[in-house]
């Protein structure tokens, strides 16, 4: 099997990302209206991104860095804009994705323990977080950045992502090998 192949679906233990689609109570040309519920989620944040923002930003270098959750998980809608996720999981068989959402698609569901970054469109986004925080989670942990160029592991699938990419967009799933 080449390397690239998503297969997690084989291995259901592994605590993998996942796109929640979520019930439209109504759609017509001009009034489109939802049910977003996470019903677990104990806490909201709201990123606003004007223009093609990156975060978190990259370094001097321009190095990738990442944020990381102990114990959080994030469940993330675009509310307006388009937005790219790239997430890394040492624990995945296939550890790097990328994760595209634009408005009024699904939720994106990050695990715990899962290295993450976003870019915006050109045109900026707006993403709400349903996050669910455990009892342990602290401001200063869960926010830390993580910098690929001090975290070899990091550093070289950050590297691979380039030959390697699996692309997920709403609805539909675009898989390309190296
Ligand atoms: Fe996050």
């Amino acid at each position: 099997m080449n390397a690239c192949t998503l297969y997690f679906d084989r291995h259901p233990k592994l605590v993998m990302y996942q796109l929640i689609p979520f019930h439209r109570f109504r759609e017509t040309p001009q009034v489109r209206f939802f049910d977003i519920t996470i019903s677990h989620s104990n806490a909201r944040d709201l990123v606003f991104h004007e223009g093609p923002a990156t975060s978190p930003n990259n370094d001097e270098s321009g190095a990738w860095q990442f944020y990381l959750h102990p114990h959080q998980e994030d469940n993330l809608m675009a509310l307006s804009g388009g937005r790219t996720f790239y997430l890394v999981n040492f624990t995945w068989l296939n550890p790097f994705h990328i994760v595209r959402l634009e408005a009024g698609g699904d939720i994106l569901q990050i695990p715990p323990g899962t290295f993450h970054r976003s870019v915006s469109d050109p045109d900026g986004s707006l993403v709400l977080n349903q996050a669910v925080r455990s009892q342990q989670a602290t401001v200063e942990r869960e926010f830390r950045v993580y910098n690929s160029a001090e975290i070899p592991r990091l550093k070289q699938l950050t590297q691979e992502m380039m030959n390697c990419v699996n692309l997920h967009q709403l609805g539909r799933s675009h898989h390309r090998a190296a």
